[in-house]
């Protein structure tokens, strides 16, 4: 295996990651040196040279070839007076580091942690380490519950590529010293602000496990092509199964990105609208949130954005809401869903 894949050296050679919210964030910091505990080639530490008061440049790495001071980062960061960290340190899944057959080597740090993702510990030591932490790391922590994510000052997600030889999908997240509400946080997608953390956060879809919809059953009713494809007039979809171009036979329970989804008999005259409705709240969600809550996937569309993945679990949230705002619930279901239903039916 070799030391690229195991110590994860993809350098952060294109500038894209510097917007100006991150430029600002790092002026505003007033901090003398730029530490990069992760260094590598010390792409990052060049492009902020001469930043606000940035005099001095400190990095650190595990490879002796790279030639800085050796240090296992993943261990502990030596803190720095007057330093902000800006880094981008290693990525491997726990998962993924298994399937890689790698998982022997890092054994210890993901047993140590408990983090799923040995970004997650270079995080930890990163925000231990400096009261200012700029990282570039997996797009998909928005999502996770990553202990001292209310550190946060502002988190960018950002379309264009940093790295020329890999596609993984990441943001920008800025740390200060202080806890704060979500409200206080800014998000942006790439220069543009969106909303604060808090306002995303209220659409989340949460579902509810009260009705009987099942996944990746082959005789399902409903299709779901749960992915963006490169193209942009083909975005992820609710589909009569009839509709759906995909040999059924490829379905199995491990499926992710098409589907088959079956509700029971009762519900087989209302499929269409359920269908249309879910579509509806699919895309209203989309632009609601800027589509930054959906899973991101590999690679961007032909128009620059990038993919996402609707998850299991926020499809069956769409179709729980669907399904009330068709009026045919029964009993106590039906009260709950009534309020949503007007709006949802409304929507083209
Ligand atoms: C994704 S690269 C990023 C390099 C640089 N920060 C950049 O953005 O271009 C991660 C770097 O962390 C180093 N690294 C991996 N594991 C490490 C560890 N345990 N301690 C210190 N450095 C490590 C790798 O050698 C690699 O140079």
């Amino acid at each position: 295996m070799s030391a690229k894949k195991i110590l994860g050296q993809y350098f952060t050679t294109r500038y894209t990651w510097l917007m100006p919210q991150v430029e600002e964030f790092i002026v505003q910091s007033k901090c003398g040196v730029a530490y990069d505990p992760f260094a590598g080639q010390g792409d990052l530490l060049q492009a902020v040279t001469g930043l606000g008061d940035i005099q001095k440049l400190n990095g650190l790495d595990i490879d002796p070839k790279l030639n800085w001071k050796l240090n296992d980062s993943l261990m502990g960061i030596p803190h720095i007076n007057n330093a902000i960290i800006i880094t981008n340190p290693p990525y491997l899944a726990k998962f993924s580091a298994k399937r890689k057959k790698i998982a022997d080597s890092l054994k210890h740090y993901y047993q140590q942690s408990g983090f799923v993702d040995i970004y997650q510990l270079a995080l930890f030591n990163c925000l231990l380490s400096a009261e200012h932490v700029v990282a570039i790391i997996p797009e998909t922590f928005i999502n996770s519950r990553f202990p001292q994510r209310y550190r946060l000052a502002q988190l960018t997600v950002l379309e264009e590529n940093p790295f020329t030889d890999t596609e993984n999908p990441v943001c920008v997240a800025c740390f200060d010293g202080r806890i704060k509400p979500a409200a206080e946080i800014e998000v942006f997608k790439n220069d543009s602000y969106i909303g604060s953390l808090g306002d995303l956060e209220k659409h989340r879809l949460i579902p509810r496990n009260n009705l009987d919809i099942r996944f990746n059953d082959i005789n399902g009713q409903i299709a779901l092509r749960a992915v963006d494809s490169p193209d942009p007039r083909s975005p992820i979809r609710f589909l009569p199964r009839g509709e759906l171009v995909y040999d059924l036979k490829s379905i199995k329970d491990s499926s992710r990105l098409i589907t088959l989804i079956s509700l029971s008999a009762e519900w087989d005259e209302a499929i269409p609208q359920i269908i249309q409705i879910s579509n509806n709240i699919l895309s209203e969600f989309r632009q609601i949130t800027h589509d930054i809550l959906l899973s991101p996937f590999k690679g961007n569309k032909k128009d620059g954005e990038r993919r996402r993945r609707l998850d299991y679990k926020s499809a069956r949230a769409i179709l729980e809401k669907a399904m009330g705002a068709t009026g045919l619930l029964k009993g106590n279901f039906k009260e709950s869903y009534y309020e949503e239903k007007e709006s949802l039916l409304n929507q083209r």
